[in-house]
């Protein structure tokens, strides 16, 4: 998730993209950089870091020229530094680009086969090499462009400009968002709409596979194929706040329904279906290194906690071996049993948590092998580990953790495929069965997220309760967890989560007519017994507010009120039931009129012990 922009028209560019990129800081923020071009000479400024640096930068070298591209990054491939900053060129070809490009390692052998050099360690490289050499072959900007986006695979919102073409700008999306800007003259290419809100209200929204050329005068729309598109433009009249938030109230309802989105770039460029196995670059372990491990401690805090409960049970399952979870301010002082046949998986959204980051310490070294699971790329956590799989979340800004916990969940499904893979657990068909669910698990969350209005009532009805209860088994517990947590995090109404099955041993006492209790009973191995427990609740004069499966007419009947899922296969339920759970802890906040996005006493990174 980076963000873009691209100005042609009778101004200065540099300011104005440079105003659109602070608009989209909250998209990423570990580098920056802006190209113009003026009298056929390519100026391009880039620097690590916040914007501040690139507008120092530019302080001390400004760039003119009324044509110029920008951008403001999240590392995916590739550190935080100036040579992974956009803008990348390749010979007359500039480019800028959000998204991850699949087939990228292919297309980088191609690529230097044919002699081209790469500088850095992007994907985006290979896009305007790739653009460079077809440009070469064809001498024309257009079809160099429209020929090298039909051979990507994955996810762009590309803006290209061309030294020997200076005066043309091209534009195209497929899978990351883009919308173009329409001024009296002058034209707005943008990642969102708050980065050109300041400069015109009419505004074309670009679909996937589609293409739009800003030559003198009108753009022209066309599809990548070339087929000509005749494109609507919309006004908007959000006010500046609202268009940072996506036209969403806060920030945390925004993440929560950029799942899908977040869910698809993790899996995205990582499955090998023919294999039935995944493809995990940074992870750095060898098959033989995952076959020699005999247990695997997984240390997290707080939500990473959460997600690493259910690691648990998918690499238990998937890979038969010994599994542990640990909350890492406890294991760095418990004088953990750890050798060098064990497999220490930190998981941190920011990477930056101290005990997470004391417990890495601690393991290492102990002769523990290590991988990260981290949001942040070359965040501490992610810096000192061995290895790292990465979460495609792009910037969390919510301080409530949602999108962020999904896409753990996601990678450790990623990563519980490949262990089990070398560790012969998981067969081709097991494999390639688990890889169609996961491909199929964006639009699963989607349909979760329809449940908004009815999660909205719900709330309505329960958000006077001075104490909630969370019930589930098997990966529901730890999908409990969470959702009691969120509701803690930004409602401050007390919550617990309970193991179902454990409720009769202390927790029932407390059930009345004034406790809501939210049982998770989804269409799995563990239904009847939840609905078992579920009746026990009932029995108590309990208020059960069921999330189960679409049409479950049994639920239905007994809990007061269901929210209800789709279908869900049983490993990736965690990733759909976590959403009414998220839903139902954002709507009770927002009626109880508390501060969503920073809730008191709470802080995004927690680096202090
Ligand atoms: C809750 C939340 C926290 C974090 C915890 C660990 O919504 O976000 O519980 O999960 O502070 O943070 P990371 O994952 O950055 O190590």
């Amino acid at each position: 998730m980076c963000g873009i922009v691209g100005y042609i028209g009778g101004q200065q560019a540099t300011p104005i993209i440079i105003d659109g990129l602070r608009r989209l800081e909250y998209r990423g923020y570990d580098s920056a950089g802006v190209c113009t071009i003026t009298d056929g000479c390519v100026e391009i400024r880039r620097s690590e870091g916040k914007l501040v640096n690139l507008e120092r930068l530019i302080g001390e070298r400004p760039l003119t020229g009324t044509i110029g591209i920008g951008h403001t990054r999240w590392a995916t491939h590739g550190r935080p530094s100036e040579t992974n900053a956009h803008p990348h060129q390749a010979g007359s070809i500039i480019v800028v680009h959000n998204g991850i490009i699949e087939n990228y390692l292919k297309l980088k052998e191609m690529l230097k086969a044919r002699g081209c050099q790469f500088l850095s360690e992007t994907d985006t490289e290979v896009i305007s090499h790739l653009i460079e050499i077809r440009f070469q072959e064809t001498g024309d900007f257009e079809k160099a462009v429209r020929q090298a986006l039909s051979e990507l695979r994955g996810a762009y919102a590309v803006c290209v400009l061309c030294q020997r073409d200076a005066e043309v700008m091209i534009a195209a999306k497929q899978g990351s968002p883009m919308v173009v800007g329409l001024g009296e003259g002058e034209y707005f290419v943008a990642s969102d709409i708050p980065a050109i809100l300041s400069h015109t209200r009419n505004m074309v929204f670009m679909e996937d596979g589609e293409m739009v050329i800003f030559r003198s005068g009108q753009p022209v729309f066309s599809t990548v194929a070339g087929e000509p598109l005749e494109k609507k433009s919309r006004h908007i009249d959000w006010s500046p706040l609202m268009a940072e938030k996506g036209g969403y109230k806060h920030f945390m309802l925004k993440e929560i329904f950029e799942q899908p989105r977040a869910v698809r770039d993790t899996i995205t460029g990582r499955l090998l279906e023919e294999q039935g196995d995944v493809f995990l670059e940074d992870m750095k372990l060898a098959d033989e290194e995952l076959k020699s491990v005999d247990r695997v401690c997984i240390v997290a805090c707080g939500t990473s906690w959460h997600s690493g409960l259910v690691g648990k049970f998918l690499i238990e399952e998937m890979c038969r071996i010994p599994t542990e979870v640990d909350i890492a301010s406890e294991f760095r002082y418990r004088n953990p049993v750890i050798t060098d046949k064990t497999l220490l998986v930190l998981i941190s959204q920011s990477g930056e948590t101290a005990d997470t980051l004391a417990a890495l310490r601690e393991g290492k070294s102990r002769g523990a092998k290590n991988v990260a699971i981290c949001n942040v790329v070359d965040s501490s956590i992610a810096r000192e580990s061995n290895g790292v799989i990465y979460t495609h979340a792009g910037p969390e800004i919510g301080v409530a953790s949602t999108k962020a916990f999904v896409t753990q969940l996601v990678a450790l499904y990623l990563f519980a495929i490949r262990f089990g893979q070398a560790r012969g657990t998981i067969d081709i068909d097991r494999g390639r069965k688990m890889i169609a669910d996961l491909v199929h698990s964006p639009s699963l969350v989607e349909d979760a997220l329809k449940l908004d209005p009815q999660v909205e009532k719900v709330a309505r009805t329960y958000m006077t309760a001075r104490d909630f209860l969370y019930l589930g088994r098997g990966t529901s517990y730890p999908i409990a967890l969470e959702g009691a947590l969120k509701l803690k995090e930004i409602s401050y109404i007390h919550a617990e989560g309970y193991p179902a099955g454990e409720m009769k041993h202390g927790p029932i006492a407390l059930i009345d007519e004034n406790m809501p209790v939210v049982v998770l009973v989804p269409k799995d191995r563990h239904y009847e017994k939840v609905v078992s427990n579920m009746e026990e609740v009932i029995a108590r004069g309990g208020r059960v507010i069921a999330i189960c499966t679409e049409g479950d007419e049994e639920v239905r009947a007994k809990a007061e009120v269901t929210l209800e899922i789709p279908p869900v296969p049983e490993d990736l339920l965690p990733l759909v039931l976590s959403v009414p759970l998220q839903l139902l802890a954002y709507h009770v906040a927002v009626l109880k009129g508390t501060d969503v996005d920073q809730p008191r006493n709470l802080a995004k990174s927690v680096t202090v012990e």
